[in-house]
């Protein structure tokens, strides 16, 4: 297995990155992050060059990162800028890899690739994470030990919430709605329509609706695992803008090639500023996220152990079709890297 390299991985949430220093294994390579005095992110490696000591165990002087060890310093581009040693003069390649580091939809992204190739505009949308006038915001991190490819194939196959999560989520109409799989590009969509059926529980909850309504749950990915899905009612018949709906992003960054870190945020048009519905949509979140989807995503991972999926002979269903399709994709990407 090999990662994509040249694409932007969510690095942290925003506020995670500050003055402190913060470590984070990303694929499979120790990653140092903090801010500069004017607020700029910054991604370095976390191993010292000179007897690979962990960086985010030293201090920051100024901009720059000071080894625990022996003192070396690196500034924000991870170039040695100072030798407390003997003459004190810098020593050729005393420097640590610098990854290119934005800030956008209130996380900090890497890339991991070649830096002359990093753009921000390669990011896909997620504005509705910066409309808090519209919407109530819940986010969270979870680090799940199973690899991040099962996590992609587990939010493209929503069936999975009639059982997995059948204490929350159940509603005969998920099985028997309309599926499709859209792919455009290296984008591919994933999208349930449910036309005149009872409401799973939270949306009944969420529009206060007890009859029969549409409901639809759209997911988009795009490589390396970023995504976002739409999951929303309305009373059967009436236009999407008299419903509910839930936007949310799903970002999962490979800490290894068999744990994950997976950064989520849900944004809610309803009970915007109330926080009792603010925290029962937290309770339902992380209780089919942490609860049940985290679980069954290692014993998945355990099972298989360090085994390539295809290597097993996987039995394909119906609703695998997106993740296939995702997994093609990013198959196909990282092919073209090692070109
Ligand atoms: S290990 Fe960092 S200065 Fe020696
Ligand atoms: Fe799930």
């Amino acid at each position: 297995m090999a990662f994509l390299k040249n694409a932007w991985y969510a690095g942290a949430w925003s506020h995670e990155v500050g003055r402190a220093l913060l470590a984070r294994t990303i694929l499979g390579e120790p990653v140092l992050m903090y801010r500069t005095q004017k607020g700029q992110p910054v991604a370095l490696s976390n191993r010292c060059a000179h007897r690979f000591a962990p960086l985010d165990r030293g201090r920051l002087v100024d901009d720059a990162v000071e080894c625990p060890y022996h003192g070396l310093r690196y500034d924000s581009r991870g170039q040695c800028v100072h030798n407390p040693q003997g003459d004190g003069v810098i020593p050729k390649g005393a420097r640590v890899r610098c990854y290119p580091a934005v800030e956008k939809y209130r996380v900090v992204w890497i890339w991991t690739g070649a830096p002359e190739k990093a753009d921000i505009a390669k990011i896909p949308d997620f504005g509705f994470i910066d409309d808090s006038e519209r919407y109530g915001i819940t986010t969270g991190t979870i680090l799940i030990k199973a690899n991040y490819e099962l996590l992609s194939d587990n939010l493209l196959d929503l069936t999975h919430t009639q059982f997995l999560h059948a204490d929350v989520f159940k509603s005969e109409a998920v099985m028997r709605g309309r599926f499709e799989v859209i792919e455009n590009g290296t984008t591919i969509h994933s999208n349930r329509w449910c036309p005149d059926a009872p409401p799973t529980p939270p949306l009944r909850l969420a529009l206060n609706y007890e009859k029969h309504v549409d409901f639809w749950m759209n997911m988009r990915w795009d490589p390396p695992g970023l995504m976002r899905f739409d999951v929303g009612a309305t009373p059967t018949g009436k236009p999407r803008e008299d419903g509910v709906h839930n936007l949310e992003m799903h970002l999962l960054t490979p800490e290894t090639e068999t744990s994950t870190h997976y950064f989520w945020a849900d944004a809610r048009t309803y009970g915007i500023n109330d926080p009792v519905v603010e925290e029962n949509n937290r309770r339902a979140l992380e209780h089919a996220f942490v609860g049940q989807d985290k679980p069954m995503l290692e014993a998945q991972q355990a099972m298989m152990g360090t085994a390539d999926l295809w290597s097993l002979n996987p039995v394909m269903l119906q609703g695998d079709a997106a993740a296939l399709r995702a997994r093609r994709v990013l198959a196909r990407l990282i092919g073209q890297e090692r070109l």
